[in-house]
């Protein structure tokens, strides 16, 4: 679901299956500052720059969805500094990017559960959302997002209304009901795991592990990932 056939790159390249839906575990940005003997936030302020810039990569490719992993529901364990210094992150990235996001034509969504954000951060991003909301190409950024979370929110919704679920008003109980199954998930920073990230929606994903820390993905890696994908045979359970 999601996928269609893509316009080639160049006359050399032929044409090729690219996921609807691209989903990115951005990992690896803390390594990526220590290595360089740096506060784990400029390894945060590098990898914001890697996705502003891979931002183009997935238009020229014809991705439709991208989401990305930004803080999740455990990420507020880590110390206050790191915590702090990644909501100034959000709130600058809100503010200061906005037109990148408008010159691509690209709608921003938050998923997760943005009461826990700083008010501010919260009106920022209802701003940003109602700016960008008329582009049919979408960023989802999940903050203070944890799948499990996401499925606990829908069940307790459900429960309130007093309602039996099925999978089709379970999936419209979700935080961005209406964005398609991630066809691909990429986690960088080389750990093999899922690591609570679109826990209901994945369930038919190819996965790509990239061994390259966030900051440092490149097109190159991104191509990879997307010839690996193009190569899969997607059964979803049934037969080729
Ligand atoms: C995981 O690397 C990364 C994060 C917890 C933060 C991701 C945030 C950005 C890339 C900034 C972009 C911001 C937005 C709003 C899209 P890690 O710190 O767990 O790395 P490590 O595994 O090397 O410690």
């Amino acid at each position: 679901m999601g996928d269609f056939v893509n316009l080639p790159a160049s006359s050399a390249d032929a044409p090729r299956r690219v996921p609807g839906h691209l989903a990115i575990i951005l990992d690896g940005n803390g390594r990526w500052a220590t290595k360089r003997g740096k506060p784990r936030s400029f390894g945060h302020i590098a990898g914001a720059r890697t996705l502003i810039r891979a931002l183009g990569w997935f238009a020229e490719r014809g991705i439709q969805h991208v989401t990305v992993y930004a803080f999740s529901t455990e990420n507020w364990k880590r110390p206050a500094r790191e915590v702090a210094s990644l909501m100034r992150l959000f709130s600058t990235l809100l503010r200061h990017n906005l037109d990148i996001l408008v010159k691509n034509k690209i709608r921003l969504r938050i998923s997760g559960r943005r009461g826990d954000l700083p008010p501010k951060i919260q009106k920022a991003v209802a701003e940003a959302e109602r700016i960008t909301a008329g582009f049919d190409r979408q960023l989802i950024v999940c903050v203070s997002y944890g799948g499990r979370a996401e499925i606990i929110d829908a069940v307790n919704a459900a429960v309130a209304r007093g309602e039996k679920v099925t999978e089709e008003s379970f999936q419209n109980l979700l935080y961005v009901p209406d964005v398609p199954d991630p066809d691909l998930v990429i986690r960088t920073g080389g750990e093999k795991r899922t690591s609570n990230f679109l826990l209901w929606e994945s369930a038919y994903a190819e996965y790509c592990f990239i061994d390259a820390l966030w900051p440092d993905f490149s097109e190159r890696d991104l191509d990879d990932a997307l010839s690996d994908y193009a190569s899969r045979n997607r059964r979803k359970g049934g037969i080729a």
